[in-house]
Formats: C-alpha cells, sequence, structure tokens
C-alpha cells in the first residue's frame, strides 16, 4: 500500500515514516520544508535502508498533488502538514487559518478527484479547550480554544467529519495527540524547533546541552498537587505506532472515528524537570516565573478507547521519553543543521 505523508519531513511525520516502511508500507512524503529539514528523511532511509519517495512542495499547490496521486497510486493520506506554534497563530491568524484550513481542503478535493477517500488527520488535545473532564475521554465535549491554531484543528475535524457524513466512502480517523515528546531511540531523529522552543521538553534539552541558561516554570499557583501544570506526555515513537494502527482500522473501511493518543498519566513541569535529571544526570536550573497565557491547569486522556479498538497502547514510559530527548540533542546539539 502507498501512503501520502503529508508533512512526513516534520517531528511526528519523520517518526512515523520509519514505523511505516517498518510494517511494509510504501512512503510518499510531501513537505514544503517550512518548518523541516529533507535531512530527517534521509536518518528514516539510514534507519529502515528504504528510499522515501520526497516531493518538496505544498498542500496549497493543486499542480503537485495532482502529480503525486496520478504517480504514486495513493492508498491513503496520513495529514501531518501545517503550521503549529501556538503564539505565532496568535499573531499571524490569516497565515494559520491559510495553510492548514485552505491547505486542508485543497488536499482533500485533490484525493476525491483521484478517488482516494482515506485520511489519518492530526488533531490534538487542544480542541478539547479546557476540558470538561478529566481524565478526558473523546466523548468529552468540544470545547473555546484559545487561539488560531487551536480552532484551526477544530475547524478540521469538523470539516472531515462534515465531508464524511456527505459521502460515506470516505474513511475519517483523527487523532487528538496529547503532549508528544521523545526522540528515535537511535538518537539520531527528534524534534528540531526553529528559534527559541515554545514546548518544554525541547526547552529543557536547550537548557541541559547549555543553549540556554535556565527553565522558566510558567507558574506554580495551578490547582494541581505542586501547582505546575500537568499534561499527558507520550513518546513520538508510541504516536508514530498509533498511526500504522490507525492505518489497519482505514483498511477496514471504518467511516468515522475518533481517538485520543496519550499515556493517561498527568506529569506536573517539575515531575518533568525531576524525571529528567534522573533518566539523564543532567541539572536543569529553573526559576518560577508567570503564568503563560492560554494555558490550562491539567490536561491528561483516557487512552482506553484506542487500545480497544486499535489495540494500541503506549509503551515508553516517562524516562525513557526523557533519555531518548536528551540523547537526540547531545547528538545533535543543532538539530538537522550539524
Ligand atoms: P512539524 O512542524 O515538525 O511538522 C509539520 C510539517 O508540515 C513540517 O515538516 C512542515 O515543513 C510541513 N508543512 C507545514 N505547512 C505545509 C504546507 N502548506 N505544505 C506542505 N508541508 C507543510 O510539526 P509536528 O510536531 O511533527 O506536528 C505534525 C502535526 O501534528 C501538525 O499538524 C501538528 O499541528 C499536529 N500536532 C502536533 C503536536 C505537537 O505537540 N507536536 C500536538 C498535537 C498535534
Ligand atoms: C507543557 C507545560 C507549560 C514551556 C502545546 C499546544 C498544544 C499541543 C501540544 C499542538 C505547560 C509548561 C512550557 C516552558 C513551562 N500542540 N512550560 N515552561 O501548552 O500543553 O501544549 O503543545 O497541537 O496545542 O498548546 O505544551 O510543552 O508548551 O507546555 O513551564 O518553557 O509546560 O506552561 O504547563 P502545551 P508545552
Amino acid at each position: 500500500m502507498s501512503i501520502l505523508v503529508t508533512g512526513g519531513a516534520g517531528y511526528i511525520g519523520s517518526h512515523t515514516c520509519v514505523e511505516l516502511q517498518q510494517a511494509g508500507y510504501d512512503v510518499v512524503v510531501l513537505d514544503n520544508l517550512s518548518n523541516a529539514s529533507e535531512k530527517s528523511l534521509e536518518r528514516v532511509k539510514a534507519l529502515t535502508g528504504k528510499e522515501v519517495t520526497f516531493y518538496r512542495g505544498d498542500i496549497l499547490d493543486r499542480d503537485i498533488l495532482n502529480e503525486i496521486m496520478e504517480k504514486e497510486k495513493i492508498d491513503c493520506c496520513i495529514h501531518f502538514a501545517g503550521l503549529k506554534a501556538v503564539g505565532e497563530s496568535v499573531v499571524k491568524p490569516w497565515e494559520y487559518y491559510n495553510n492548514n484550513i485552505a491547505g486542508t481542503l485543497t488536499l482533500v478535493d485533490v484525493m476525491r478527484q483521484h478517488g482516494c477517500k482515506n485520511i489519518i488527520f492530526s488533531s490534538s488535545a487542544t480542541v478539547y479547550g479546557d476540558p470538561a473532564q478529566i481524565p478526558i475521554t473523546e466523548e468529552c465535549p468540544k470545547g473555546q480554544c484559545t487561539n488560531p491554531y487551536g480552532w484551526t484543528k477544530s475547524m478540521l475535524e469538523q470539516i472531515l467529519m462534515d465531508m464524511q457524513k456527505a459521502d460515506p466512502e470516505w474513511n475519517v480517523i483523527l487523532l487528538r495527540y496529547f503532549n508528544p515528546i521523545g526522540a528515535h531511540q537511535s538518537g539520531t531523529m527528534g524534534e528540531n524547533p526553529n528559534g527559541i522552543p515554545n514546548n518544554l521538553m525541547p526547552y529543557i534539552t536547550q537548557v541541559a546541552v547549555g543553549k540556554l541558561k535556565e527553565l522558566g516554570v510558567f507558574g506554580n499557583d495551578y490547582d494541581t498537587p505542586d501547582g505546575t501544570g500537568v499534561r499527558d506526555y507520550i513518546h513520538v515513537v508510541d504516536l508514530a505506532k498509533g498511526h500504522v494502527k490507525a492505518l489497519k482500522k482505514i483498511e477496514e473501511n471504518a467511516g468515522l472515528s475518533i481517538y485520543n493518543l496519550g499515556t493517561g498519566h498527568g506529569y506536573s513541569v517539575l515531575d518533568i524537570v525531576k524525571n529528567f535529571e534522573e533518566a539523564t544526570g543532567v541539572k536543569i536550573p529553573y526559576s518560577i516565573k508567570p503564568r503563560r497565557a492560554g494555558d490550562i491547569a491539567t490536561c491528561y486522556c483516557d487512552p482506553s478507547k484506542a487500545e480497544r479498538e486499535l489495540g494500541w497502547k503506549a509503551e515508553f514510559g516517562i524516562r525513557e521519553m526523557c533519555a531518548d530527548s536528551w540523547r537526540w540533542q547531545k547528538n545533535n546539539p543543532n538539530g538537522y543543521e550539524d
């Protein structure tokens, strides 16, 4: 089977390419490299021994999408391509709505014109807003997003659900990721943020490697056991494997399905600092800063639906997530730019 992986050179996409190839799928990547390096795909090949067919281009570009659909006989698309920086989306809402929403509308239109109606979409826990219940099940109502990025995910879920309802030939799987961290165990692939990281783990690893001075902990007065924010961190390789399981579900013509992909465990910011220090032996200096706008206190999921229906369960624990993030950062202090 031939799988189109949009955004396949990025963090989660590149790890998913490895798992797909190891499971025997042919992988075609479309990525405009706006937030990635083509070198990630060389690392995929080094790990799997298999070539990734790569198209450098944009999901907004019908011509390249038509070319791919004609040449590559795509059976399913795993759609990662999108802009994802929460703060940037507040400053550049048009760019986020255009790239993520118009891009996805273009992609699915070309797909259906070529008779390919199978899609796995990268959604996010952000669609739950400030969650109505903890742990969050898929039945938990979607909430008010606090930024345009979050709204693109929420709106795209609605668009894909409506399309599937109108045309049941579509198979749509919405995967709501919690907080992906970690890196491939080889230490050759990992997260490669541009500039100063927004997310916790890449910030910690850049402090550990000496690029940043200390971690700012955004608030210690939340209603959580130690006052710092609690999240459901999930190893990126577990997440990647979730996509392979979702593909099996697509092959059963399952219509519409929605799954939380997380571990079901909540860790605070200070838990992460402590686990990182214990897993790596590297001390992380930190200081308490004011709360970050838009943050919520606690977010972790009930991942049992994915276990029941996909046979998927996260295998890696927080120590492995920390150790693997560190191995990647230590071996590649400048990401793929070395
Ligand atoms: P990433 O930025 O590493 O990967 C996204 C990739 O898409 C990049 O390689 C980028 O170059 C590419 N891209 C962006 N716009 C494109 C366009 N118009 N045409 C072609 N390529 C384009 O991000 P990631 O962390 O790997 O996230 C992958 C997906 O998962 C995104 O949709 C993101 O919103 C979603 N997601 C990520 C997280 C997270 O915390 N990392 C959590 C939930 C959901
Ligand atoms: C985790 C915790 C911070 C950085 C974001 C997006 C979400 C999803 C995943 C895409 C929070 C604290 C962080 C720092 C800190 N992405 N923190 N100091 O905000 O849970 O989720 O990524 O869909 O949509 O919002 O992740 O890693 O930024 O923060 O104290 O320098 O770490 O306050 O409690 P978040 P994060």
